[in-house]
């Protein structure tokens, strides 16, 4: 079918055609800051799951709603070696903008600003990656006492002002929070326990892979009271169906049910996997309606072009002994293991295998979802291990 007319969107942020079964999530983050612009409690939300399951994307979809309801958003996404000072300060000095604009709000967002001008200035030495543009001057005691976790407090709770004179709300949208060292995510943490205390109207809604929620428990022990942590997970298959089905109809195209079944079985849901195959049956098809033998056709193309590009930039970022590791995994199967099962098949010591596996969960490549459990964190990811390493070879150095 014609290639242009391509409705699918495989891809690391690329939003979906059809965002299937997340209407309850999207409620839920609705219904939280509709609270908090009325100075009603409520949780923050933290989503987390594995690789390609479309935190990404939701994320996104509640920002720009919240946006079309009048709430002031910022974004962030966590690189690896980057602070967290520095990523949000330019972040919320923009919304901090925009929020002095208006009338109601403006002499608290200029106060909020000269809060992150004492702010960045204060932790300039220990964050020197902090680059923030500065309208105002400092004022002395607000937010300037270089400890991050007292300033971002007074920073947050006076942007928090700023957003409740506004009669709105200020929601920080947090990608990738796992890459956020442990003091910073304590800081944030405790930063959003000192504004939900004040009933000010400043919501967080995080993503990030499995691992997030132990990391932030370890950061501060009563986060469990502050967040929800959803688990982004597979679709079901209803949703699954709808989010090729729906796409396809509205490009006026037929798809039999049995292309649809193979669809749903052959990637399990996962969405990522689910743009893909959608994106090579369209390929594949002469015409209406998209058939069982051409979704057959597309799967070989479809994990192919997997190989090439989700599970591939992943696998060349890792080191030899990083492989084989994972490779030891994936012989176990697709489910998680003990770290001594692990050894065993490598024929090692557990403890010698240590900071391999410390490597690759720093990585984001393995988790564990419960103590001395190892699983990983892409879908799938075991048989492209068995794919790419075929063989025994990898058993024997
Ligand atoms: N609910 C959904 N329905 C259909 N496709 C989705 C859905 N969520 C995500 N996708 C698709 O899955 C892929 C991965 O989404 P992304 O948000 O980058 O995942 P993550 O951030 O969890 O790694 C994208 O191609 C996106 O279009
Ligand atoms: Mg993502």
């Amino acid at each position: 079918m014609d290639p242009i007319a391509n409705p699918f969107a495989p891809g690391a942020g690329a939003p979906p055609p059809e965002l299937a079964g997340r209407d309850a999530l999207r409620e839920t983050a609705h219904i939280a800051l509709e609270r908090a612009r009325r100075g009603l409690p409520g949780k923050s939300l933290l989503m987390v799951g594995l690789r390609g399951v479309g935190k990404t994307v939701l994320l996104d979809r509640m920002r720009a709603e919240a946006e079309q309801r009048g709430i002031y958003t910022l974004r962030i996404e966590a690189p690896e070696n980057r602070s967290l000072p520095a990523i949000l300060a330019p972040e919320l000095r923009v919304a901090l903008l925009r929020l002095s604009r208006a009338e109601r709000a403006k002499d608290a967002a200029q106060r909020a600003l000269r809060g992150l001008a004492g702010f960045a200035r204060a932790l300039k030495l220990r964050y020197d990656d902090i680059e923030v543009g500065l309208d105002f001057e400092p004022e002395p005691g607000l937010a300037d006492n270089g400890n991050l976790e007292h300033d971002l407090q007074a920073l947050l709770e006076a942007a928090g002002q700023a957003a409740r004179q506004g009669q709105t709300a200020l929601a920080l949208f947090a990608d990738e929070l796992q890459y956020v060292p442990e003091e910073q995510l304590a800081a944030l943490i405790t930063s959003l326990h000192r504004t939900a205390q004040q009933s000010l109207p400043v919501v967080l809604f995080g993503a990030g892979l499995p691992q997030l929620r132990g990391r932030m428990g370890r950061a501060k022990s009563y986060s469990e009271r502050l967040f929800d942590f959803p688990e982004i997970g597979p679709l079901p298959d209803a949703a699954a169906r709808m989010a090729i089905a729906i796409p396809v109809r509205d490009a006026g195209v037929q798809i039999t049910d049995a292309a649809l079944d193979i669809i749903v079985q052959e990637t399990r849901g996962y969405p990522y996997f689910v743009q893909e195959w959608g994106k090579h049956a369209w390929e594949c098809a002469q015409a209406s309606p998209i058939s069982a033998h051409d979704v057959r056709q597309a799967s070989a193309i479809a994990i192919a072009a997997l190989d090439e590009s989700f599970f591939r930039v992943r696998f060349d970022r890792l080191t030899p002994t990083e492989k084989r590791y994972l490779r030891a995994m994936a012989q176990l199967g697709p489910d998680a293991h003990r770290s001594g099962d692990i050894a065993a098949m490598l024929g090692r010591e557990v403890t010698a295998l240590g900071p391999t596996r410390a490597q690759l969960i720093s990585k984001g490549m393995i988790y564990s979802p419960s103590h001395g459990d190892t699983a990983f964190t892409v879908p799938l990811f075991d048989e492209f291990m068995r794919r790419i390493m075929p063989g025994d070879g990898w058993q024997r150095n």
